[in-house]
């Protein structure tokens, strides 16, 4: 087995090509493994991983410590709001901190962009970023491309949208990085507000009719407004956002051919999908939570190989 050109996950900017190949093979082995009777392995039984998250979080928290304790791993839980940091602690303090407790492995969600960098200079530890504000969102990502593999046999030539908050998205950062490094075709749709000016740099087109960009894609993933990030109004109301950019089932079976629905959640539902859209065989909104597990893993374990 090879092994990852980077000593942390920071972004799927900081990966090349063999890199995601090489996590997607261990997730395919993991994948195997979590579904068998007995879902662990003995694997990282001297690594201890603390997981320390300053922003709320549902599944990304879940799934990396599901995937620590699949392999074995010793887990601590750390969060910002029960904790000192409210006393004043600085981010390096509080992780210095934590890593005297004989620490390995620091899996971070952070409001800042570039939180995840800065602390990969300042402490000894592997550094996973599990999303810092509208920066990057790896983990996401790549689960994402792995669901796309599953579902379409590959990520090579495929059309992608992705349909919504482009601005505010870490999602859509990592998605888009992830995307053309694979050799997707993509695109992001939404109000014009919601679209970073310069998004072409990045080789994707701009596409603000809803109804062309389905038309167009082979996967459509929809995402979430970033209300927590808005300090203006991106569009006149809720209901106008979701006449023009939420898709409903009647729009759905109005597609000359049937496309993969994906969504990273948490979902509005009744905003960006209709409940029919989210729950349909089109989406594979709970696939993507599955994989998430075995991609962690995946990441997690080559992270730890690299420290031993
Ligand atoms: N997809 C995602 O990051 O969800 P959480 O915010 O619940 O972790």
């Amino acid at each position: 087995m090879g092994e990852l050109s980077v000593n942390h996950l920071l972004g799927i900017k900081y990966l090349n090509q063999k890199d995601i190949q090489l996590i997607f093979e261990t997730a395919d082995h993991f994948k195997e493994v979590i579904n068998r009777s007995i879902k662990k392995v003995p694997t990282l039984r001297d690594i201890t991983i603390a997981n320390i998250f300053f922003e709320n979080s549902t599944r990304t928290k879940l799934s990396f410590e599901l995937a620590e304790k699949r392999l074995s791993a010793d887990v601590i839980n750390f969060s910002a709001a029960q904790s000192s940091v409210k006393k004043g602690e600085t981010l390096i303090d509080t992780v210095n901190n934590i890593l005297s407790m004989k620490v390995d492995m620091v899996v971070m969600r952070h409001p800042n962009p570039g939180a995840g960098i800065f602390l990969s200079k300042h402490v000894n530890a592997a550094i996973v970023n599990a999303g810092d504000g509208a920066h990057e969102h790896p983990t996401q990502a790549l689960l994402d491309s792995y669901s796309i593999k599953e579902e379409l046999g590959e990520v090579a030539g495929k059309n992608v949208v992705i349909v919504g908050d482009i601005l505010h998205s870490r999602v859509a950062l990592s998605n888009i990085f992830a995307l053309k490094l694979q050799g997707a075709n993509v695109k992001v749709c939404g109000p014009k507000t919601l679209i970073p000016k310069h998004i072409g740099s990045l080789g994707v087109g701009v596409e603000t009719n809803l109804k062309d960009a389905l038309e167009w894609c082979d996967v459509a993933n929809m995402l979430r407004v970033q209300n927590e990030r808005m300090d203006i109004s991106y569009f006149p109301t809720t209901r106008e956002y979701t006449q023009q950019y939420g898709v409903d089932k009647k729009l759905l079976d109005s597609l000359e051919k049937k496309i993969v629905i994906m969504h990273p959640g948490p979902i509005n539902r009744g905003v960006e999908i209709t409940s029919d859209v989210a729950d349909s065989d089109q989406s594979v909104i709970l696939n993507q939570v599955e994989n998430g597990v075995a991609i962690r893993m995946a990441v997690i374990y080559l992270l730890a190989s690299k420290i031993k």
